[in-house]
C-alpha cells in the first residue's frame, strides 16, 4: 500500500494541469445485487488514485483557485456509530483529514450547499458527465445558474470540461511505486495460472478450476478476480467473454483461462493461457498454437518506447496471418487479407489494451491521426488469439473450415512493462511454452 504522500503527489500534479478549473471528482457508489443485497464494493480509479480514500458515496474537490492549503475538500460520509455497526466503520471527516491529507473535510449531505462556494472563482468546472447522477445534478444545476448570473454580472462563461484528458493522461504513466503494485498483481496471477495447469484434469468442471483461481488470489492478500474469470474448456473458448465456467474438461480439449487479481489497492493482473487439459496438443491444437504464440512473441518483441500499440497489433496481425495461411485456414496475398480484415472471422479482436487500475486501463491511445507513442513506465496487455468455430460466416473467397479444427480456441496474454530496453513481460512466470505446457 502507498504512503499518503503518493497521493499527494499526484494531486500536486493533477491541481497543476487544471490551470484554474475546478475539478469535482465522485467516488462510487454502492450498488444492489438483488433484493437489499450489494455488490461487493469497487472505488472508482480516479477517486482512488488522487485520495487513497477507499469509501463509498464521498466527493473530491480540487481547487487551484484557493490558496495553498485549501485546495483539496473531501466530502465523506459522517461518523454514524448506528450504521458502522452494520457496514463497517467510516473514517468520518476527521479521518480524512488526518489520515488522507484532506486540507478540509464536511459531511456528504452538506455537498448541495457548500459546492456553489467552492466552485466560486474557478476558471471552469472539470467534471465527468453521464457516470454520477446525483453529483452530476449538482454540478449542472450550479453551472446553469452561473451561466444565468452572466447577463448582469458582465463576466465571461466558464467552460465545464472533463477532467480525463488530464487525468488520464497521468495515469498512463505508471511511476516507480504502482509498478511495484503491479509486478505483485502480475505475481499473483501468474502463481495462479500454474497451479491451475497443474490441478486441471479430464472430467473436473470449470469451475473447480476457476475456485483455484481465485483462492490463490484471496490466499495472497488480493481483493479477488480483477474481473469474471475465464475457464473455458474447449469450444466455450470460442466465446471470448465466456464466463458462465459450468461445463465439465474434455480429455483431449484444451483449457483457456483468462483471469488475473486485483490487489486492495486495484492495481491489476490480466494473463491468458491456453493448455491441452490432458497434458498432449493434437497435431492441430499445436499448430494453432505455435502460430499464436509467434504472433504474440513477435508483438512483445516490437514492443520499445516510441513504437505505438498499433503497430504492435500490425506485427501480431501480420505473423497471425502468415501462419494461418500456411495452415490453409487462410487464402491469398498477405497484404491483401490484411488490408481487408479477411481473418477476423478467426481473430476478432486487437491484440492488447493499457492496464493499470482499470483492467482495460484509461489513457487515449491516438491523438487525432497520431497514435500514442509508448514510453516507459507504460504497461500494456498483449494478446492476440484464434478461435475456430461455426460462429462466423467465412468471407468470401476464403476456405471453409475443416471439422478437424473446430473448437480449438488459443489465447496467449501477457502483461507487458515498457522500458528503456523495450519489453519487460511481468508475467513471464506463466509458462507458455509447447513443451512445459505438455505433461
Ligand atoms: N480479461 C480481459 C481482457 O483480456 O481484456
Ligand atoms: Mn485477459
Ligand atoms: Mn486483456
Amino acid at each position: 500500500m502507498f504512503d499518503l504522500h503518493v497521493f499527494s503527489q499526484r494531486r500536486e500534479q493533477f491541481l497543476a494541469q487544471l490551470g484554474g478549473a475546478a475539478a469535482v471528482i465522485p467516488a462510487a457508489t454502492m450498488v444492489k445485487h438483488h433484493a437489499d443485497c450489494d455488490y461487493p464494493f469497487r472505488q472508482n480509479s480516479d477517486f482512488w488514485y488522487l485520495t487513497g480514500f477507499d469509501e463509498p458515496d464521498a466527493v473530491a474537490l480540487f481547487l487551484p483557485h484557493r490558496p495553498l492549503g485549501k485546495q483539496f475538500v473531501l466530502f465523506v460520509l459522517p461518523k454514524e456509530p448506528g450504521i458502522e455497526i452494520w457496514d463497517g466503520s467510516r473514517w468520518g471527516t476527521e479521518g480524512a483529514i488526518d489520515q488522507f491529507g484532506a486540507d478540509i473535510a464536511h459531511p456528504i449531505d452538506e455537498l448541495p450547499k457548500r459546492l456553489g462556494d467552492y466552485l466560486k472563482g474557478a476558471d471552469g468546472i472539470a467534471f465527468r458527465v453521464g457516470k454520477h447522477p446525483k453529483v452530476e445534478s449538482l454540478v449542472l444545476r450550479i453551472w446553469s445558474d452561473h451561466l444565468d448570473s452572466l447577463q448582469r454580472s458582465g463576466s465571461a462563461a466558464i467552460p465545464l470540461v472533463a477532467p480525463c484528458p488530464f487525468l488520464h493522461r497521468q495515469r498512463l504513466r505508471k511511476r516507480p511505486e504502482e509498478l511495484e503494485r503491479m509486478r505483485e498483481a502480475a505475481r499473483i496471477s501468474a502463481e495462479a495460472h500454474e497451479l491451475a495447469r497443474n490441478f486441471a484434469r479430464p472430467g473436473m468442471n470449470e469451475r473447480q478450476v476457476q475456485a483455484i483461481i481465485e483462492q490463490h488470489f484471496l490466499q495472497q492478500g488480493a481483493r479477488g478476480p480483477a474481473y469474471s474469470s475465464i475457464v473455458a474448456g474447449g469450444d466455450n473458448a470460442c466465446v471470448l467473454h465466456y464466463t458462465s465456467n459450468n461445463s465439465v474438461l474434455n480429455d483431449g480439449d484444451l483449457l483457456l483461462i483468462d483471469a488475473g487479481c486485483s490487489l486492495v489497492d486495484y492495481y491489476n493482473g490480466d494473463i491468458t493461457r491456453t493448455f491441452p487439459i490432458n497434458g498432449c496438443f493434437t497435431s492441430e491444437q499445436r499448430a494453432i498454437y505455435e502460430v499464436v504464440l509467434a504472433s504474440q512473441e513477435a508483438a512483445i518483441r516490437g514492443i520499445c518506447p516510441g513504437q505505438d500499440a498499433e503497430q504492435v497489433h500490425a506485427i501480431a496481425v501480420r505473423v497471425m496471418v502468415e501462419g494461418l495461411l500456411d495452415l490453409g485456414l487462410l487464402r491469398g496475398d498477405l497484404d491483401s487479407l490484411i488490408e481487408q480484415g479477411a481473418y477476423r472471422h478467426l481473430y476478432m479482436h486487437r491484440t492488447g489494451h493499457w492496464l493499470g487500475l482499470d483492467v482495460h486501463d484509461v489513457g487515449a491511445y491516438r491523438l487525432g491521426e497520431h497514435p500514442i507513442e509508448l514510453e516507459k513506465g507504460m504497461v500494456l496487455t498483449v494478446e492476440p488469439g484464434v478461435y475456430i468455430s461455426d460462429r462466423l460466416p467465412v468471407p468470401e473467397g476464403q476456405p471453409a473450415i475443416e471439422e478437424r479444427w473446430k473448437g480449438i480456441g488459443i489465447r496467449v496474454e501477457d502483461d507487458v512493462l515498457v522500458d528503456e530496453q523495450g519489453a519487460d513481460v511481468l508475467t513471464k512466470a506463466a509458462v507458455k511454452s509447447i513443451d512445459l505446457l505438455q505433461r
